[in-house]
């Protein structure tokens, strides 16, 4: 696998490659620091972004190498120079480019024409390197046994909900997204998808419109924003009425498992998606999973840059 473009083409084993390492890179980052000695990683956003362009960018400095951090408007590529094009040259130069943008199909054009490895950095349809920032996080609080476990999004379905069914899909888990029915719904594709990816690995993916059924028990309950980067501002009103019942309350909170944690990709809009009380209060694991940001984004990095991931 030369690229990482979508949570669902990593592997069972590519994944428990991945922690391993990002757990290596958490007690010392500095262990692989030869990796890209004399050598830059292209960090290419279209999209704001505060926590994976730090990742990103101190991820390459632990691996030895120098970040390029190309905003889309300042590249030739805002003048008309093809996707193609443009994956070509930044191969010229770099040993990797992790990409931020709005359609999948772009990221999936510059892994086609890149000879180096592509990382999606978050588009419309994923979030790979979040998913793997998760799972660190949740294997660090529950271990590797999650038997008789669930794993709850409840929200928007939108590319945060495709990366936590995928990966979720993956490691075997019973992963829930509990969002509004219609237009709000994760994609049937993706559900189908994931579905498939479960059944392979020994894993559950429900998907409900009902956010007390889904928070009863749950081992975790995770968010994200209602309105996502690129979302028609048009549509906020009905969005925020639609979504007001999946909103992470205490009293939500209080009907998961005792041992339970609370996730977050961030950033976090306290009072909208979620309580500040929960946010902020003891069960909230945010800060772990924002470190592990940087932990995994090195970890896809050290292993793509050395053909080590297999898909
Ligand atoms: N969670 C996440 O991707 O954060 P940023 O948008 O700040 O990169
Ligand atoms: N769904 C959010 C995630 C931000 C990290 C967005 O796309 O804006």
């Amino acid at each position: 696998m030369k690229d990482l473009l979508k949570t669902e083409h990593l592997s069972r084993a590519d994944v428990e490659l991945l922690l391993d390492t990002a757990a290596r890179f958490a007690k010392d980052p500095t262990t692989a620091s030869d990796t890209l000695a004399h050598k830059s990683v292209a960090v290419y956003m279209s999209k704001p972004s505060t926590r994976t362009r730090l990742a990103t960018e101190t991820a390459v400095a632990h691996l030895g190498g120098t970040p390029i951090f190309l905003r889309s408007d300042e590249l030739q590529i805002g003048r008309g120079e093809t996707i193609a094009d443009t994956a070509k040259v930044i191969s010229q130069f770099c040993s990797a480019l992790l990409i931020r943008t709005y359609a999948q199909a772009e990221v999936d054009e510059l892994g086609a024409n890149a000879t180096i490895p592509v990382i999606n950095g978050l588009t419309d349809y994923d979030h790979p390197t979040q998913a793997l920032a998760d799972w660190i996080t949740i294997r660090e609080k529950f271990g590797k046994d999650i038997s008789g476990r669930k794993f709850v999004y409840l929200g928007d379905g939108n590319n945060v909900t495709t990366a936590w069914l995928m990966m979720g899909a993956i490691m075997g888990a019973h992963v829930v997204a509990a969002t509004p029915s219609g237009k709000w719904a994760p994609d049937a594709k993706v559900v189908e998808t994931a579905k498939k990816i479960a059944l392979a690995n020994g894993g559950n993916v429900e998907i409900t419109h009902d956010p007390i059924a889904a928070a009863k028990d749950a081992a975790v309950l995770y968010t994200d924003v209602w309105m996502s980067m690129g979302d028609p501002e048009s549509e906020r009103k009905e969005k925020e009425i639609a979504l007001a019942p999946f909103k992470i309350t205490e009293k939500l909170m209080s009907t998961a498992a005792s041992d339970s944690i609370f996730m977050h990709c961030l950033p976090a809009h306290r009072g909208e998606e979620v309580d500040a009380a929960v946010i902020d209060g003891p069960r909230s694991v945010i800060w772990r999973e924002a470190f592990h940001r940087r932990t995994t984004i090195q970890a896809i990095i050290f292993h793509l840059v050395r053909g080590e991931l297999k898909g």
